[in-house]
């Protein structure tokens, strides 16, 4: 090694070596590597929001969320063991019954992260009551449509329309359970906001809420990102 050459850093996820780079996140670390930590607010192109707490890891016998929690040299991380995946499986069950999510009418079926994710973790069925909220669909837009069924308030649609559209689109309302996604208008329709099909809101959604309309089944269900090769086996989201 010449005297320049800087000594790699790395940590322990589950047992085995993970280089970094000084100021990455263990799940930023992780995903540059192909290791898979689950998540779902946490997307490539966005500061960490650190709210849905999948990407919770054990660090020192206590749980931290990999997509802030920044890697050092020497961390022992835990995250694919039972007890955190059982936790993680909980979380998903409540996120599928506090909204309306039925997949097999969804037209983001497979290619939707909170449904390819409840498969990578296992989760057979909701476990807890349903909730059935009453959440309104906004077909207003003429190239857009807005099904807040499916909305699990990741937030990526604020921030992309707030950071990268410049637009402020969309904002969340209310408080604990009574929240909810708001757009940004007089009369709270779509369609009387200046949102585009090219803005990157249009296209950022993990789940079936934002969606551009007349290209639902223009990939085959069978024949869909998630339907081709487990969530785990991705590369960073594409917002697809
Ligand atoms: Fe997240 Fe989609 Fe809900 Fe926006 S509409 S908060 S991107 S789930
Ligand atoms: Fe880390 Fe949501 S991905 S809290």
């Amino acid at each position: 090694m010449s005297d320049t050459a800087k000594p790699v850093l790395s940590f322990s996820l589950d047992g085995k070596d993970l280089p970094f780079t000084p100021g990455e996140t263990i799940l930023q670390a992780a995903t540059r590597a192909g290791r898979y930590i689950p998540h779902l607010c946490w997307h490539p192109d966005f500061v960490a929001h650190g709210s849905c707490r999948l990407c919770s890891v054990k660090l020192n016998g206590r749980l931290v969320s990999a997509c802030t929690q920044l890697a050092s040299a020497g961390l022992e991380v835990e995250s694919d063991t039972d007890e955190i995946n059982a936790q993680r499986k909980t979380l998903l069950q409540m996120l599928f019954v506090e909204g309306n999510h039925f997949c097999p009418s969804c037209e983001k079926s497979g290619h939707c992260l909170l449904q390819a994710t409840a498969y990578q973790i296992g989760m057979e069925g909701p476990h807890f009551e349903e909730f059935y909220p009453d959440r309104p669909v906004d077909a207003s837009h003429p190239d857009i449509l807005l099904d807040l069924n499916r909305c699990i308030l990741c937030e990526l649609c604020v921030r992309a329309s707030r950071e990268l559209d410049g637009k402020n689109v969309f904002a969340i309302g209310g408080h604990g359970i009574a929240s909810h996604l708001l757009v940004n208008s007089v009369s709270g329709r779509l369609a009387d906001t200046d949102m585009s099909l090219q803005d990157r809101a249009a296209t950022i959604c993990p789940v079936g809420v934002i969606l551009p309309k007349r290209r639902g089944f223009a990939v085959p269900i069978g024949q869909r990102r998630f339907d081709l090769q487990p969530l785990a086996q991705h590369a960073p989201e594409d917002g697809s």
